[in-house]
Formats: C-alpha cells, sequence, structure tokens
C-alpha cells in the first residue's frame, strides 16, 4: 500500500511521515527529495529554469515512477511525503487518488506560518518576497479544495497514529 501525504508547505509531511514509516517499519520517501536527487539541483534552480508549470510535470513523473514501483508486487509498504503544490496539478491528482490512499495534512494557517518561519523558505520559491504570511493565505484558500478533494483522509499530523494507518490496511 502507498500512503500519500498532501498539504501545505510547513504542515510536517516530511518530518511526520518518516517518523510514522520508521515506527511501522515502512519505506519512506519525499518527492522533493528525489527530484533533487534525480535532476542534481535545488528546488529554487529547476524553478528558474522550469518555471512553475515545468516543475508540476517534472515532479509528476517523480511521483508516477515511485507509485508504479510500488505498486508492484512483494513492494513494502510506502509512506510518501509529496510537495504541496503537486495535487495542483491535475494528472498528478488524479494519480494519487485512484492509485494511493491519499491523506490531507490540514494544519490552521497559523500554525503553518510558525512553522514556515522556523523551517525557513530556502527551498520553497513560492513565498519568496513580499509578505509571508498573506502569502501563504493567498496560495492556501486556492488550495484548500484541490486538498480535500484529493484526500481520502484528512487529519491535524499530529494526530495521525501508526495504528490509524495500519487499520488502512485492512
Ligand atoms: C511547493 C512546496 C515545496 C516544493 C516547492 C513547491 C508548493 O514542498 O515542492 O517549493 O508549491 O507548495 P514542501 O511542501 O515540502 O515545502
Amino acid at each position: 500500500m502507498i500512503f500519500t501525504l498532501i498539504g501545505f508547505m510547513g504542515c510536517g509531511k516530511s518530518s511526520v511521515g518518516k517518523s510514522l514509516a520508521d515506527a511501522l517499519g515502512w519505506d519512506f520517501a519525499d518527492s522533493d527529495a528525489l527530484i533533487e536527487k534525480g535532476e542534481k539541483m535545488k528546488i529554487p534552480e529547476i524553478f528558474s529554469s522550469l518555471s512553475e508549470t515545468g516543475f508540476r510535470k517534472l515532479e509528476y513523473s517523480y511521483i508516477s515512477d515511485t507509485v508504479s514501483k510500488y505498486r508492484k508486487e512483494g513492494m513494502n509498504h510506502l509512506i510518501f511525503a509529496l510537495g504541496g503544490g503537486a495535487p495542483v496539478y491535475r494528472p498528478t491528482a488524479e494519480l494519487i487518488s485512484r492509485q494511493t490512499c491519499t491523506i490531507y495534512f490540514k494544519c490552521p494557517v497559523e500554525e503553518l506560518i510558525d512553522n514556515l518561519k522556523t523551517d525557513g523558505i530556502e527551498n520553497r520559491p513560492l513565498l519568496k518576497g513580499g509578505n509571508l504570511e498573506s502569502k501563504v493565505k493567498g496560495l492556501l484558500s486556492e488550495r484548500e479544495t484541490v486538498y480535500s478533494e484529493c484526500a481520502s483522509m484528512t487529519v491535524h499530523p499530529y494526530s495521525l497514529t501508526p495504528e490509524m494507518l495500519k487499520n488502512r490496511l485492512r
């Protein structure tokens, strides 16, 4: 089974996803890390050379390859943290809704802003320049419907337990 984690930047997809995978003995992958490794470039460099549209297509190809790999017989379960904008690209939204169990990590906007201030925005070109609070609020309101529509489960990241994931396997 593949569990994809979606949600806005700073909601904890990678950190919470990794600790859940460790607790369960499952595999963990992060789409941004796969892209950076594969392309040998940091996310902001990819955005500047391909633009956001080009990045979304590239992101789709990495997500699709990973999903195909883990759908094969005999693979371990996977927790797959996706970049916050991945479901905005319709082919990605369709792929993860049809072929994975998609979990939306929903956080209050104030919590996202606090986390982003702590984490930093170096790898998040869409948040650079201007006022962080208004950028987060604007983008989140554009994306919330897409996140909810893609998800088969919506939770606050800290309320998701290993047992809840194991129950989904039945
Ligand atoms: C993006 C989120 C980032 C990264 C890129 C674009 C977005 O990932 O993929 O900066 O559009 O929301 P995180 O959600 O892991 O920060």
